[in-house]
């Protein structure tokens, strides 16, 4: 059987396929079935500062009548949110004394302190890496797209001199310049950039004249946006980059590997087909690698790469040039 070993973000993982972020990463009894199906890493639920606020207002607002006296207010909110922090902090721990794969820990927060408060006291629980869900959109129609790179890159450098281990962002795909983004988070010295992460999309039910969700899990033909950002930029920066939307076979782990990520993460496949999905993975990718004669991932992670390979402006293609006949 070939060696599935990869490198990410300076972990040794034994599979390049992370179970990332989702309802199967939550609880030690599903982090356990992940592990024994043979994922690489798991990346813990996020923790949301923005749902912590709902749900602390909320249980406030239940207990108004006991907590009438003028600090109460402030108080509750302050102890409750160290309560939610505290229930993620001990699923971290608990999942580092329970599995032997890495562990990494998602924090989704507000504002730049909140987020560096909450990843240092994940460090503290022996986190092997911090995943930033960095999820922006530029609703504000005053501010330039350079203001809002900025931003972000102002952010990344303060989470990379504050936060002591190995940091990822995950990212959106709706970057004006992406190469220059990815390239810039590089000089940085962000270790890994996971592409992309899948936005809420928004719907309206005409019947009733309402709001709706859009799908909340990806259909196969998504991958193709992170196949693309991953074949372009892999070759040029030396952080890690890892595929991310759409990947739902090991089909597309190879295509990405040969693009050049170093590891991928899956959500909607393991919601549709549990943890097995995770063994068939590898087992096609274990299959294809004998096939073609590779014994370890190193001797194709990026063989595609547009530095790499002759055809390679093919990435940047964006047009259909007389391809239907
Ligand atoms: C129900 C659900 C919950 C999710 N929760 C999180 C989360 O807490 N943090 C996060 O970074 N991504 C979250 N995601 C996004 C996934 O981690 C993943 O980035 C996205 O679904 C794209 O990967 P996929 O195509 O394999 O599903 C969630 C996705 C789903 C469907």
């Amino acid at each position: 059987m070939a060696n599935l070993s990869t490198k990410y973000l300076g972990l040794e993982l034994k599979s390049p396929v992370i179970v990332s972020a989702g309802p199967y990463t939550q609880t030690i009894e599903s982090l356990k079935k992940l592990e024994a199906a043979g994922a690489g890493a798991v990346v813990l639920k996020s923790i949301f500062e923005e749902q912590i606020e709902d749900d602390v207002a909320n249980e406030y607002k239940a207990n108004e009548d006991y907590l009438n006296w003028s600090v109460a207010e402030s108080h509750f909110m302050e102890h409750g949110k160290d309560y939610y922090i505290d229930r993620y902090m001990r699923l971290l721990i608990e999942a580092k004394k329970n599995l032997s794969i890495p562990v990494i820990a998602s924090v989704c927060c507000k504002t730049t302190e909140e987020w560096i408060d909450y990843a240092e006291r994940f460090v503290n629980c022996k986190a092997d890496a911090i995943e930033l869900n960095y999820y922006p959109l530029a609703s504000d129609a005053s501010v330039d797209g350079k203001d809002v790179e900025k931003t972000l890159f102002e952010f990344a450098k303060l989470a990379k001199k504050k936060i002591s281990c190995p940091v990822a962002i995950k990212m959106g795909n709706k970057y004006s310049s992406m190469a220059n983004v990815i390239s810039k988070l590089d000089a940085i010295g962000i270790d890994g950039a996971v592409l992309f992460n899948r936005f809420y999309r928004p719907d309206i039910d005409i019947e009733n004249l309402s709001f709706v969700h859009g799908p909340e899990l990806s259909s196969p033909v998504e991958y193709s946006e992170a196949l693309r950002w991953i074949g372009l930029s892999s070759g040029e920066v030396k952080m890690d980059l890892c595929g991310n939307t759409g990947i739902h076979d090991g089909e597309t782990v190879v295509k990405m590997l040969l693009a050049g990520a170093k590891a991928v993460e899956v959500c909607t496949v393991i919601i549709r087909e549990g943890a097995e999905a995770i063994t068939k993975m590898n087992d096609f990718i274990s299959s294809w690698m004998d096939k073609k004669g590779y014994d370890s991932l190193n001797q194709f992670i990026g063989k595609l790469a547009q530095e790499r390979n002759s055809e390679g402006y093919k990435w940047e293609r964006t047009q259909f040039l007389n391809m239907i006949k």
